[in-house]
């Protein structure tokens, strides 16, 4: 048996036969009563299987009881550990240390961003929470006859919406938001990955009325598509593909009045019509002629640097043939991906 050098992991290397390792952590502290951030380094003996959150309870438990961080469930599942670990958010539990140990590294640890801090690596979630609650996080079904019974969605149907189902409400994505970081308003990955598992659903009655709220101040066309939080989340929900959702869906409801919706408007038609983008129409389309007039001067700076194409030989697809089948794969795929119906009881036992 392996030498025992951390009474923290005698009882786990007695029974399983653990190997250890050394592993050195530095942490960003913050103290509320002073108001003072500092660094802290520890290095603790930890099985080769550790995870960061073991790491952090073996400093917590034997080297400074102060050390304050979130955990609960230690399998990815509750969403409590979310950190930045050398900078980007990742679940604490999930991320093993001996690749870190392996490569030499000493780790940073610091809390998630976006949020306020309220001590060391634990922030304040409320922000995060008001977010969630301002989408409805919950079905809505005024219009429909409820059934007694369990209301049933078809495999199809939960496929729609399996991804975003599976978020956990970590936080990782909102803490690299880069769009929250300029417009903390800004209703984030998170709260939209959300929203669309509730759009997406067929039982739900409220869709126009939720993508009415969701295309407003601080909606779906404040994100600047950077996908970092498609990046940082550790359970696939991929909420930037859910954004996109929700903006295809507010097309086929016809809410295309923001900038941002008709920004992407003008790509989607113009592509659609000629197999490549007419850069000249984008700012008028968007803006509107009378804003664009007042963006001339701007325009002359950018023609002046080299950076605006030439309206008489726009940018042009090599193959345009290959753009208009990709077109018609898109539309054969949208029709597939209707939304079906939920499965009503009744239907399942008629059926
Ligand atoms: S893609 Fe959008 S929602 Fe996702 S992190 Fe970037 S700005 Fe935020
Ligand atoms: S979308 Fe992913 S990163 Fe964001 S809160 Fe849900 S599980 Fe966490
Ligand atoms: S402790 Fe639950 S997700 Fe990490």
């Amino acid at each position: 048996m392996t030498e025992i050098k951390n009474a923290h992991f005698t009882t786990l290397q007695g029974a399983y036969d653990t190997e250890l390792m050394e592993a050195t952590l530095r942490i960003r502290r913050w103290d509320p009563d002073t108001q003072r951030a500092r660094f802290d380094t520890f290095t603790v003996t930890v099985p080769v299987t550790a995870s960061v959150l073991d790491a952090l309870d073996a400093i917590k438990d034997t080297r400074d009881g102060t050390l304050a961080y979130r955990k609960s469930c230690r399998m990815a599942v509750c969403g409590s550990c979310g950190m930045r670990i050398d900078g980007g958010a990742a679940l604490a539990c999930k991320t093993p240390m001996k690749k870190f140990v392996d490569a030499g590294h000493t780790i940073t640890v610091s809390p998630m961003g976006n949020l306020p801090v309220i001590k060391d690596l634990v922030v304040d979630m409320a922000p995060f929470w008001e977010k969630i609650r301002a989408v409805k996080p919950y079905l809505d079904t005024k219009d429909e006859e409820v059934p007694d019974t369990e209301w049933r969605v078809s495999p199809e149907h939960h496929e729609m919406i399996h991804k975003e189902s599976l978020c956990i409400l970590c936080g990782c994505c909102v803490s690299e938001c880069n769009s929250m970081e300029s417009d903390p308003d800004f209703l984030g990955p998170a709260a939209l990955a959300k929203a669309y598992r509730f759009v997406g659903d067929a039982r739900d009655t409220d869709t126009r009325e939720r993508l009415r709220d969701l295309n407003g101040a601080h909606g779906i066309w404040d994100c600047t598509r950077c996908y970092f939080c498609n990046q940082r989340c550790p359970k696939g929900v991929d909420p930037r593909d859910a954004i996109a959702k929700l903006g295809a869906e507010s097309f086929k409801e016809g809410f295309v009045r923001d900038e941002g919706a008709r920004h992407a408007k003008v790509f989607v038609d113009s592509t659609y019509k000629g197999g490549y983008l007419r850069e000249t129409e984008l700012v008028p389309k968007t803006i509107g002629p009378v804003n664009a007039v007042k963006d001339i001067p701007f325009a002359l700076q950018l023609a002046r640097a080299g950076k605006v194409p030439n309206p008489l030989s726009p940018h042009k697809a090599k193959d345009n043939d290959e753009v208009k089948r990709l077109w018609k794969l898109l539309e054969k795929e949208a029709k597939g991906a209707e939304r079906p119906r939920a499965m009503h009881p009744d239907a399942v036992r008629e059926g």
